[in-house]
C-alpha cells in the first residue's frame, strides 16, 4: 500500500527526455533537428531539452527562443573562470541559456579520465553556478557480469552525495547509463533498469525519503522509438537521456511523447 502511495505521488512528477548530441552537429544539422523538433513539441507534455556541444549552444538558443524546448550542454570546467586553455566554465555555459548540463557522462569517465572526485566536483561547480546537472552513473559489462553493479553504482552516487550534500540533490537529475547499452542497441530490459532506478532511490532514501522521492532518474543506453514507451511507464523511470535516437527529430519526439 505504502509503495502505491509513493508511486502515485511519483506519477506527478513530469517526465524528462533530453537529447545527447555527442561530437554530432553542423550549423545545417542543427538547424534542421531543432526546427523538426520544434514543429512537433505541440503534442509532447515532457519536459524536453537538448545537450548540444559548445560551438553550437548560441545556435540553438537562438532557434529554440520563445518555445518550451531547453537548452543543455555536455561538460563543464570546475572553476569559474582563469588560465584553463580550451576548457568552458558553467557562467559561459548559461550565458547561452541552457539551464542543464551532462556531468560524468561514461565517455568522459573512461576516455578522459574523470574519476568519482571529478565528477562529484562538476556536479558541485554546476549546482553552484545555478546550473542543473544530469548526473550519469553506471556500470560496465564486466562490473555487472562480476556481480558489482550496485557498488559501482553506490561508490559513484556517494562520492557526490558526499561533496554537495543530500539537499543538493533538489536540483539533480541522475540519468542510470549502464555502460554496455550506450551506442550498442543493447537496451537493458525495462526489469533490470528498473532494479537499478530502485536501488538508485534507495540509496538516496537512506540519506533523504523526501528527497529520493523527488530526484528524477532517467534511463540512458539505446533507449529509442521502440522502447521508450516501455521503459519509461517503469515506477522510478522518469524519463530518458537519448544518444544516437536524439539525432533525428522524427525518433526523438517519438520518445518524447512516450515520456
Ligand atoms: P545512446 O547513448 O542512446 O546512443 O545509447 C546514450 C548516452 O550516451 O547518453
Amino acid at each position: 500500500y505504502l509503495q502505491f502511495i509513493l508511486w502515485s505521488y511519483r506519477m506527478n512528477i513530469k517526465p524528462i527526455v533530453a537529447g545527447n548530441w555527442k561530437m554530432n552537429a553542423s550549423k545545417d544539422a542543427v538547424k534542421s533537428l531543432v526546427n523538426g523538433i520544434l514543429s512537433g513539441m505541440g503534442d509532447v507534455s515532457a519536459e524536453v531539452l537538448v545537450c548540444a556541444p559548445f560551438p553550437y549552444l548560441s545556435q540553438v538558443e537562438t532557434l529554440i527562443s520563445g518555445s518550451s524546448l531547453m537548452l543543455g550542454a555536455q561538460n563543464l570546467n570546475v572553476n569559474v573562470s582563469g588560465a584553463f586553455t580550451g576548457e568552458v566554465s558553467a557562467e559561459m555555459i548559461k550565458d547561452f541559456g541552457a539551464k542543464h548540463v551532462i556531468v560524468g557522462h561514461s565517455e568522459r569517465r573512461s576516455l578522459y579520465g574523470e574519476t568519482s572526485e571529478i565528477v562529484a566536483k562538476k556536479t558541485k561547480a554546476a549546482i553552484d553556478s545555478g546550473l542543473t546537472p544530469l548526473l550519469c552513473i553506471g556500470e560496465s559489462l564486466d562490473q555487472r557480469e562480476s556481480g558489482n553493479t550496485e557498488a559501482v553504482i553506490s561508490e559513484q552516487l556517494t562520492t557526490v552525495v558526499r561533496l554537495t550534500g543530500i539537499e543538493a540533490f533538489k536540483n539533480i537529475i541522475i540519468a542510470y547509463e549502464p555502460v554496455w547499452a550506450i551506442g550498442t542497441g543493447m537496451t537493458a530490459t525495462p526489469e533490470q533498469a528498473q532494479a537499478v532506478h530502485m536501488f538508485i532511490r534507495n540509496l538516496l532514501a537512506s540519506s533523504n525519503q523526501d528527497i529520493a522521492e523527488k530526484t528524477p532518474i532517467l534511463y540512458g543506453g539505446s533507449m529509442n522509438a521502440g522502447n521508450a514507451l516501455e521503459l519509461i511507464s517503469c515506477p522510478d523511470i522518469d524519463g530518458g537521456l537519448i544518444g544516437g535516437a536524439a539525432l533525428k527529430a522524427e525518433d526523438f519526439l517519438q520518445i518524447c511523447k512516450a515520456g
